[in-house]
C-alpha cells in the first residue's frame, strides 16, 4: 500500500522554522511506522534524522507524536493508521534535528530522585529479602522505559519545564515502593519540593501516551500519599 508521510523537519543549521516534509512511501501494512521512516531515510532522503535502537519497544528511544500522539514508532502499525501518517518530534523539549529532540534536562531530572537503591543499614550475610507481596508493589513501575512520552503529553510540563514531570516521579515510585529502600526521606523532599508531584493537576494525559501501560497516575498518586502519610 502506499502511505503518505508528512514528517516535521527541522535543520537549525539551515532552516528559520520548521517545516512539513511530504513523502510518498510504498509499505507493507504490517510495517510499523519505523519501518516507514527507515524507507524514507534510506531511499528518499538520507538527511532526515531520528533516533532509534532497539526496534522492539524496549529502548525508548523513538518516541515521537505520531498522528497527533505520543507513540514509539517501533510499535505503531501502519495498517492502524491508515494511508495517510504525521510524524513530529516530542513537544516540549528543543528539537536538535528533524525528529531528535533534547532530553538532557529530561534525564537530569530522572537522575535528581536518586533513581538507585540507597541503603544506610549495614547489608545482611546475603543479599536483602523481599516477598512477592513487597515486590509487586512497584511492578508496574519497573516496566518504565524512560522514553519521555509521559512527561512530554504533560500539559503541566508544558507550563512549567522545571516540573520534574511524570517519567521521574514513576522511577521514584519504583524506589519508594520497595521495601529494601531506605533513602525514602531524601527522595520524598526532594519530590515534595514545589517542583514536585504537586505540579500534576491528574490530567491523565501521560497515562494515555505511555508505550508500557504503566498506570502513571496511580503512581503519581501513591507518591502524594507517601508525603502526606510522612509528614503526618
Ligand atoms: Fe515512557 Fe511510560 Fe516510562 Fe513515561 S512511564 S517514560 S511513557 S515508559
Ligand atoms: Fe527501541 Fe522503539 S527503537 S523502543
Amino acid at each position: 500500500m502506499e502511505t503518505r508521510f508528512k514528517i516535521k523537519r527541522f535543520n537549525p543549521e539551515k532552516d528559520e522554522k520548521s517545516y512539513w516534509g511530504e513523502y510518498d512511501v510504498e509499505v507493507e501494512p504490517t510495517d510499523r511506522v519505523l519501518d516507514g521512516l527507515h524507507l524514507i531515510k534510506w531511499y528518499q532522503d538520507g538527511t532526515l534524522t531520528l533516533r532509534r535502537s532497539c526496534g522492539h519497544g524496549i529502548c525508548g528511544s523513538d518516541a515521537m507524536v505520531i498522528n497527533g500522539v505520543n507513540r514509539l514508532a517501533c510499535k505503531v502499525l501502519i495498517k492502524d493508521l491508515g494511508k495517510s501518517i504525521t510524524v513530529e518530534p516530542m513537544r516540549g523539549f528543543r528539537v536538535i534535528k528533524d525528529l531528535v529532540v533534547d532530553m538532557k534536562g529530561f534525564f537530569e531530572k530522572y537522575r535528581s530522585i536518586k533513581p538507585y537503591l540507597i541503603t544506610d543499614t549495614p547489608p545482611p550475610e546475603k543479599e536483602r529479602l523481599q516477598s512477592p507481596e513487597e515486590r509487586e508493589r512497584f511492578d508496574g513501575s519497573t516496566k518504565c522505559i524512560l522514553c519521555g512520552a509521559c512527561t512530554t503529553a504533560c500539559p503541566s510540563f508544558w507550563a512549567d519545564k522545571e516540573y520534574v514531570g511524570p517519567a521521574a516521579i514513576v522511577q521514584a515510585h519504583r524506589f519508594l515502593m520497595d521495601s529494601r529502600d531506605e533513602g525514602k526521606k531524601v527522595r520524598l523532599e526532594i519530590l515534595g519540593d514545589r517542583e514536585g508531584v504537586w505540579r500534576c493537576r491528574t490530567i491523565f494525559n501521560c497515562i494515555e501516551a505511555c508505550p508500557r501501560d504503566i498506570d502513571v497516575a496511580g503512581a503519581i498518586a501513591d507518591v502524594k500519599r507517601a508525603i502526606l502519610f510522612n509528614k503526618s
